[in-house]
């Protein structure tokens, strides 16, 4: 196994990990864990990562209660392990919610009429009910919702998240010795101890 030797490489390595994570729905890193300054996480599809920027961007429902907490505290904690490469990727950014401009309506073009059709709940994201709901109209849980509709009705309700990241810590796991580095967008980027 070759491994980056390089605080740069480190760098390229995590880019290229995470964004064969967002082409593929297959690879580990597609669903990273998303964590919030309120101590909570949940898996999130990783959408697109923008290299020269080290950013991510995720897709998200404006209703869903993480969205309430990015605006009173934007910190950011992503966690991704490939189990089959041994690396794990930790994390540290800060989370930008857009409902408009170019980045959001090239996000809702890029986007099937089924994932779509997630943007029709009726209820908001983690909101409480005396029954198990599917949150999706009765008339669409089978079928691909028109496009005119979901322009008039679940538009509105689509977000992107966007977090720049501030630090990649890169932990790469082996037998005969693991190695550990983190990123930092300040420059200040260092080998660590496993
Ligand atoms: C495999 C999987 C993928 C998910 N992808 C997303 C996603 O891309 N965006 C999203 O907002 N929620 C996604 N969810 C749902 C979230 O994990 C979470 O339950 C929901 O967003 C409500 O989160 P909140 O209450 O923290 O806002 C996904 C859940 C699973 C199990």
């Amino acid at each position: 196994m070759t491994r980056p030797d390089t605080l740069e490489a480190i760098l390229a390595d995590a880019l290229d990990r995470l964004e064969a994570g967002a082409r593929d729905r297959r690879h580990a890193m597609h669903l990273p864990i998303v964590a919030t300054a309120d101590a909570d996480a949940r898996v999130m599809v990783l959408r697109a990562v923008d290299r020269e920027a080290v950013t991510l961007r995720f897709h998200t429902d404006v209703r869903a209660p993480k969205v309430a907490v990015l605006a009173a505290d934007p910190r950011i904690g992503l966690l991704a392990y490939d189990r089959e490469a041994k690396v794990q990727l930790r994390m540290r950014g800060t989370g930008m919610i857009a409902t408009q401009g170019e980045e959001v309506e090239a996000a809702w073009a890029a986007s099937s009429n089924f994932a779509r059709r997630c943007y029709l709940a009726p209820h908001p994201p983690s909101s409480a009910h005396p029954a198990p709901l599917p949150n999706l109209p009765a008339d669409v849980r089978e079928t691909e919702p028109d496009p005119a509709r979901l322009a008039a009705q679940a538009r509105d309700q689509f977000a992107i998240l966007k977090v720049e990241l501030e630090e990649i810590d890169w932990f790469s796991l082996a037998h005969d010795g693991h190695r550990r580095a983190l990123w930092r967008r300040d420059g200040r980027s260092t080998w660590l101890a496993p």
